[in-house]
């Protein structure tokens, strides 16, 4: 008896000590330069990441099979990347961590294989996927193998888009066609300074175009998050960005059949605010801040702004009215007066993509003169960016409330969630001016003839401005049309939005069925 408990007892001996080995990743020294880095190592990111002992691992085991190049000689349990379940603020989610101590975190067969398991099973489970990656890209000893590895999570990444929320936290390099994995899925997080993102690398780009750059200017956090876009936060460090991750999961569904989390609030929905009643200036020329607005409206003034360092003349981001999860998109009169353009167009269209895959309902702050004109917007292509902002809103069926709050000028006015796009309430505060376009040119194209033949064409212009404004900028025109629902006092807007919201819960719209439809790429 005594004997079997021995030998039981060193089965599981053996097993803790397997288990201890995965753990150990590359060995102390590589764990030190990790440090060194001021990177964290991938358990310590998932230990952050996720709630108190719930991560359960999964392929801790797994190894690579190959003998080429010495590989051999360098097998370590888990193959250089952490994968399992675990819950995040009791939801749960699949991750995958990438470890830089073993092999750079390169990917090959076992590697790739470990991470499509996860997200396979996070498919068939509805859950989110987050992804933690911090590697030297392919394996190149593994060779062809490791591309192909590569190829199976693109694919993964494709069909899980719009099932279930993926998010990725780029955490050290990611080079070459790797950033095709984090840029297919829905946001990415990377970190000042320690991580970058390029397709091919300085070296190269120097050989190739003269640029002579770091890998910092070409591909960092800073160069993601406000030149390309590619990057949606910009973190301090490790553990801003996995704190953002847990924000940025708290607003979302876990696939796309549920509904985002409800969480309750102790801001009353009936607060009103005097002060939004004297927010928008008398002078439809001097620009506001519209994160002013949208922090008085919204649940404990508490905004999560996704790009917010690109294409700014429009923000977005996630919020709660009455505890519920809602996307924001408001145009910015404070940058370039909240003009429409390519990136403020590509920027919004994906983010209403996103909160219709994902049922969260769309709050539209309204405010913009129209599209920005220029040779260099129209050879970059304004038509068929411009037309992908339209196309989103066009085929979104979440709830979609507007609020206009000053300027819904010309094309911009069709495209800014209007009625005729399917708008289920469409809101004006009295400042409110729905026009082909803005007072000064609407009379340079109409009464051009009058003003220069007037004695004082000067005196003229500015008497001819005042009667447009008038007559056509403010809200009543387009309310006798029924172009908006209602004119509301911009104190009311809280409650009205929270009541409007609650009403629109449990809308039921639908697009023709079509495989799917071909938005203007
Ligand atoms: C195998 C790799 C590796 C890789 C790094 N290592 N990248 N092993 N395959 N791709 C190993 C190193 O040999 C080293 O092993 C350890 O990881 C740490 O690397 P260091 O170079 O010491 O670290 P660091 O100085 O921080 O530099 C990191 C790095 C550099 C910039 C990522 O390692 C690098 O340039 N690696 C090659 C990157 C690359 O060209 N990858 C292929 C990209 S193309 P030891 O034993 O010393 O710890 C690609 C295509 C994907 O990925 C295609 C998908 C379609």
């Amino acid at each position: 008896m005594n004997n079997q408990k021995e030998l039981i007892d060193k089965k599981i001996h053996r097993m803790y000590e397997l288990m201890e080995k995965a753990r150990s990743g590359g060995g102390q020294k590589r764990i030190d330069s990790q440090h060194a880095k001021g990177k964290l190592t991938a358990r310590e990111r998932i230990d952050l990441l996720v709630d108190h002992n719930t991560f359960r691992e999964t392929d801790a085991l797994a190894h690579h099979h190959s003998n080429e190049f010495g590989l051999d000689k360098e097998v370590y349990l888990g193959d250089g990347v952490v994968t399992g379940f675990a819950e995040i603020d009791k939801q749960k989610v699949f991750l995958f961590s990438q470890d830089f101590t073993v092999l750079g975190g390169s990917l090959a067969a076992e590697h790739g294989r470990k991470i499509c398991k996860i997200m396979d099973m996070a498919m068939k489970n509805g859950c989110p996927v987050i992804g933690l990656n911090d590697s030297g890209g392919a394996r190149v000893q593994e060779g062809v193998i490791s591309l192909g590895a590569y190829a199976d999570i693109f694919l993964r990444n494709t069909l899980a888009s719009g099932v279930v929320p993926q998010i990725s936290i780029v955490m050290g390099p990611c080079a070459g066609g790797a950033v095709y994995s984090p840029a297919i899925t829905d946001f990415i997080i990377m970190v000042k300074h320690t991580s970058y993102m390029f397709v091919t690398g300085p070296k190269v780009v120097k050989t190739v175009t003269h640029e002579d750059l770091t890998s910092e200017e070409l591909g960092g956090s800073d160069t993601h998050s406000s030149k390309s876009g590619v990057s949606h936060f910009n973190a301090e460090n490790d553990l801003e960005a996995i704190k953002i991750a847990r924000k940025l999961l708290s607003f979302l569904p876990a696939n796309n059949v549920d509904d985002p989390p409800y969480l309750a609030t102790d801001d009353p929905c009936d607060r009103i605010d005097e002060e939004l009643n004297y927010i928008i200036p008398l002078n439809p020329n001097q620009p506001y801040d519209m994160h002013d607005v949208i922090r008085k409206i919204i649940d404990d003034a508490d905004f999560l702004e996704v790009h917010k360092d690109w294409a700014q003349n429009i923000i977005v981001g996630f919020a709660r009215l009455g505890g519920r999860s809602i996307g924001i998109i408001a145009n910015q009169p404070a940058v370039l007066a909240g003009v429409l353009d390519i990136n403020s167009s590509r920027k919004a269209a994906r983010f209403i993509r996103f909160c219709d895959a994902f049922n969260i309902p769309i709050l539209t702050l309204e405010d913009v003169p129209g599209f920005l004109p220029g040779a260099e917007q129209e050879w970059g292509g304004i038509i068929s960016n411009g037309a992908k902002l339209l196309y989103a809103y066009c085929e979104a069926t979440v709830p979609k409330i507007t609020v206009i709050t000053r300027k819904a000028y010309g094309g911009a006015y069709d495209v800014m969630n209007s009625k005729h796009v399917r708008g289920d309430l469409n809101f004006a505060w009295p400042s409110a001016e729905l026009a082909v376009m803005g007072a000064k040119g609407a009379v340079e194209i109409i009464f051009k003839k009058e003003i220069d033949t007037a004695p004082d064409p000067v005196a003229k212009e500015s008497e001819l401005i005042s009667k447009f404004e008038e007559k056509f900028a403010n809200p009543y025109i387009a309310a006798s049309y029924g172009y908006i629902d209602d004119v509301i006092e911009p104190k009311y807007t809280r409650p009205r939005l929270i009541e409007a919201f609650n009403l629109l819960a449990n809308k039921v719209d639908k697009n023709p069925p079509k495989k799917h439809g071909n938005i203007p790429l």
